[in-house]
């Protein structure tokens, strides 16, 4: 049969990090610094909450967009952020990979050019070609702030419909500064352009203050928010998150959100509504432990002389191996078979990340402290 599969699926991978965490899987004795999954528990009182949905049967669907008890619990949250949405704004999902899907399934037009930025979080690209879109990269400052002259000149020259924006960013840990937020701001605020700005790390952020686009009252009309709770909560398994648009978009998104998932697990959604509710304070304890673990990494790793941007959000680090000389597959490959230890290769996030690695952090202190002996005995004995 000609044509048996989609165009749009066909034109797309497995995404790179997973094809890496299979090859892991061929050397036993590798240890692995690939996932971006935190290793805490999820806190005591959203398990309780969970257990209780459970016991009082509340394991029906709910409304398509969500029990309105955790959209008005995420709205008041938000609201602590200087971000305003009513619960009616809220369409909670399947995670924040189902919110992405549903946002870009209900704005994109065949052919319509959406701006990521690369490096980036490879499901932007993906779900933008899988619903027919056409990507246009926006590359990054050294230290992967926004470009704005790159940004400017290419809506300039492509007059793509969407803007992706990512902060704190997977997999560069960068965060957006007050200072790049109202620029972003000044110069949105003329343009035709719908911007999508994915937040899933926000709780993990380790400057005092937070900036999003999303905190400005008279472009909310064009702006969409995704975010969600796996790692907010610690609950990768459990699959929650949300969008946060105005009601035009809202009305859109709803229906393919309807169509394909009718609703996000119940049980879950009691359980975050508790997480919000009590357990803000098992966040920040995890944010510190993390911030340890950040400056841990950052220290070993400017130590054995590789060239590192500090991360301000999320739990990764991206350290440059382009002095190396090796692709950043060639050199994951190697350090993979040679040094036992995994990351991730910079390529699987986009061109813009080749000639780097992306290091998770959400890994014990001790896995850390031997992936690091392990990675710098390999780089001695290798270059
Ligand atoms: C930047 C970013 N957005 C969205 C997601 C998807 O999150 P979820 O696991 O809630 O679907 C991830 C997951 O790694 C991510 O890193």
């Amino acid at each position: 049969m000609k044509d048996m599969f989609s165009l749009n699926v066909q034109s797309i991978e497995i995404s790179g990090i997973r094809k890496f965490f299979n090859k892991v899987a061929e050397v036993p004795e590798a240890l692995s610094l690939t996932l971006g999954q935190p290793d805490f528990n999820v806190p005591e009182k959203i398990k309780a909450s969970m257990i209780k949905a459970i016991d009082e049967n509340k394991t029906g669907y709910t409304s398509n967009a969500g029990i309105i008890e955790l959209r008005q619990q995420i709205a008041s949250y938000l609201k602590g952020f200087d971000i305003n949405y009513e619960a009616e704004e809220i369409c909670t999902t399947i995670g924040g990979s189902e919110a992405l899907l549903s946002v870009f399934m209900s704005i994109i037009n065949q052919g319509d050019k959406v701006l990521i930025p690369s490096p980036a979080y490879p499901a932007y690209e993906s779900c933008v070609k899988l619903v027919g879109g056409e990507v246009v990269n926006y590359q990054l400052n050294e230290d992967f702030t926004i470009n704005f002259e790159e940004v400017k000149a290419v809506i300039q020259r492509e007059r793509p419909k969407v803007l992706v924006v990512s902060y704190p960013s997977n997999p560069t840990g960068a965060f957006l500064s007050k200072e790049d937020r109202d620029k972003l701001y000044e110069f949105l605020k003329y343009e035709e352009i719908i911007v999508v700005s994915d937040e899933i790390y926000s709780a993990l952020c380790y400057e005092i203050n937070y900036y999003s686009i999303c905190q400005f009252k008279d472009i909310k009309h064009k702006v969409i928010l995704v975010s969600g709770f796996s790692k907010m909560f610690s609950m990768t398994g459990l699959r929650l998150g949300y969008v946060c648009a105005p009601s035009n978009f809202m009305h859109q998104i709803m229906k393919v959100h309807q169509y394909n998932v009718s609703c996000a697990p119940s049980i879950v959604q009691w359980g975050a509504y508790e997480g919000l509710k009590s357990c803000l304070g098992d966040v920040e304890e995890m944010k510190e432990e993390f911030k340890k673990r950040r400056d841990y990494l950052y220290d070993r790793l400017t130590a054995m002389g590789m060239d590192v941007v500090l991360p301000k959000g999320a739990f990764y680090m991206f350290p440059s191996i382009k002095k190396y000389g090796l692709t950043s597959e060639e050199f994951c490959e190697r350090l993979l078979r040679e040094g036992y230890v995994a990351v991730v290769p910079g390529s699987a996030f986009g061109v813009g990340g080749e000639g780097y690695i992306r290091i998770s952090y959400s890994y014990s202190m001790e896995s850390l402290e031997e992936g690091m002996n392990r990675l710098e005995k390999w780089l001695k004995e290798s270059f």
